[in-house]
């Protein structure tokens, strides 16, 4: 049976790797290793899909900021979001987005950015952010540059830069 639930410590080898088949390549494993160290990780927004012992996809939720004129508002970042490929396409993914912010919900954060692909993130509500007077720190394409509201209203006079930390360059 699937379960979607917070990561363990001892997954964390099990969580490199199915990063790693899903973009094959490191990069992404690895900047999950960082944020796992750094004081922006939240570890009940560290979810993974597990199946028995195997761990078939994982999604993480980390703090970042947005810079607006009057304040430094605190949001959270989605990335990455992985399922292993002899398992995609079955709607693990989307119930991990779905899954993953009920949590961010329930934890009262109100704004989730997110730098993907606006065919699959439109579904859950992602909407283009420069619509509402958001840019990036990084050379990121409008089109995929996208936010979500938690809340109603919550991008009301929120609006500025969204600070990446530099650990994104990387990716
Ligand atoms: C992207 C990913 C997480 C989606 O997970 P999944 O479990 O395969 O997706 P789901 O089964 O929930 O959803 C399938 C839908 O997503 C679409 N889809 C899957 N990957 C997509 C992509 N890269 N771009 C656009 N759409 C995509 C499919 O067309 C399908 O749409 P449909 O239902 O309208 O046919 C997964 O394919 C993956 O790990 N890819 C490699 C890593 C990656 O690119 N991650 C996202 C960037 S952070």
């Amino acid at each position: 049976m699937l379960n979607f639930v917070q990561e363990t410590d001892n997954q964390i080898e099990k969580i490199r790797q199915l990063i790693t088949d899903a973009f094959g390549q490191t990069k992404e494993a690895a900047l999950v290793e960082t944020i796992r160290k750094s004081s922006n990780f939240i570890p009940e927004l560290s979810l993974v899909a597990q199946e028995n012992e195997d761990v078939l996809g994982h999604i993480l939720f980390s703090s970042i900021v947005i810079e607006t004129s009057q304040e430094t508002f605190p949001v959270l970042a989605l990335a990455p979001l992985s399922v292993t490929p002899l398992r995609q396409r079955q709607g693990i993914g989307s119930k991990l987005v779905e899954v993953g912010l009920i949590r961010c919900r329930e934890l009262n954060h109100s704004i989730v950015i997110i730098v993907g692909e606006p065919r699959y993130y439109n579904r859950f509500g992602f909407q283009k952010a420069s619509q509402f007077g958001l840019h990036s720190s990084l050379p990121i394409p409008d089109e995929v540059f996208m936010v979500l509201e938690l809340k109603p209203s919550a991008l009301m006079n929120v609006n500025g830069t969204v600070w990446y930390p530099t650990y994104f360059n990387e990716v």
